[in-house]
């Protein structure tokens, strides 16, 4: 199993969803820890749970609280001196700023107590009882600059009763948030290291240069270009021969460039077995921080060095 993600929890309140998360991180095979809980409060009730529970938090001070500035430059410090891979909001009360969400983008995970896009922001529960909706529930999502509108990641359904109100409605949805944050986050934190996921962002990046197809090559999925016949421009090597990498295989120039890249940066770039030999770099791709758009860039060029003539001049390149 992959090292696993350090989640930093973030609260304002009692912290219950907080309370769900740190327990099912503590299943031998989950794939995030809780790495540390902090928030905007620091008289949180949620905070001295965590504390009892042996999980690190932080409490930021009032007066740097009053400060939006102040507050999120002393948040990103705490989460860079927690070596922390992925933010989940639990209660959070707070909107964050804008360069806090484009620095974090990707890595923030929210739980709303709706069936998004149905109500967003406050009063949801009001809202569906109002509506006369039969079901309600909960999602946890991405988090963007758009309130409550980032990609929804996980849903469940809770039925609204005859004679609820409110309350009643909100404390059903609550038990139904518990079981499903762990399991959505888990998945999320789980991710990058899935070779189908892997396998597919890849897929998608390769189909979007001209005849591209599926071609194996000695069972590692591949994809050439140029038809029936075409040959081979991307393979993924997933744990090949031993190796630790899922990999991506691309056409480099050759022996010097690949050396050069390899020494440059050794957690990207790899030697291939078998493959290495005949000009095929290594790319690691079970990272967190993988730079998605560079490997479509990498599978641009070994396109191109791949592509018969033709499609070369018809697209001017
Ligand atoms: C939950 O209802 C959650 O959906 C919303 O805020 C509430 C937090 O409750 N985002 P708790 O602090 O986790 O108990």
């Amino acid at each position: 199993m992959p090292e696993r993600s350090r989640v930093a929890i973030l609260i304002s309140g009692r912290g219950s969803n907080m309370a769900a998360l740190i327990y099912a991180s503590r299943a031998p095979d989950c794939s995030y820890e809780v790495a540390l809980v902090t928030g905007d409060n620091p008289d949180a009730p949620g905070l001295d749970l965590a504390e009892a529970e042996a999980v690190p938090i932080v409490r930021i001070p009032g007066p740097i609280l009053k400060n939006k500035i102040q507050y999120f430059s002393a948040l990103q410090q705490v989460l860079d001196d927690h070596s922390i891979d992925l933010i989940a909001l639990a209660g959070f009360m707070r909107i964050l700023p804008t360069d806090f969400v484009g620095r974090w983008s990707g890595r923030i995970l929210n739980i709303h107590p709706s069936l998004l896009p149905r109500y967003k922001g406050l009063g949801t529960h009001e809202a569906a009882l109002a509506a006369g909706d039969k079901w309600t529930g909960a999602s946890v999502h991405l988090v963007t600059n758009e309130l409550d509108s980032g990609e929804v990641l996980g849903q469940v359904q809770v039925a609204v009763l005859p004679g609820d109100d409110p309350t009643s409605l909100a404390e059903r949805v609550l038990i139904a948030e518990h079981q499903l944050y762990p399991r959505v986050l888990a998945q999320y934190a789980a991710r990058p290291f899935d070779s189908g996921w892997i396998e597919a962002q890849v897929d998608a990046l390769a189909r979007e240069l001209p005849e591209v197809g599926r071609k194996s090559s000695h069972g590692s999925p591949g994809w050439s270009v140029g038809g029936e016949k075409g040959k081979l421009f991307a393979i993924i090597a997933d744990h090949h021969h031993g190796e630790e990498a899922v990999g991506l295989l691309v056409k480099s120039s050759g022996a010097d460039e690949m050396s050069g890249l390899i020494e440059a940066q050794p957690d990207v770039y790899y030697w291939p077995k078998y493959y290495g030999a005949s000009g095929w770099l290594g790319i690691k791709l079970n990272r967190r921080d993988v730079d998605w758009e560079q490997v479509g860039e990498w599978l641009q060029r070994s396109w191109e060095l791949a592509a018969p003539r033709r499609l070369l001049e018809a697209g001017g390149r």
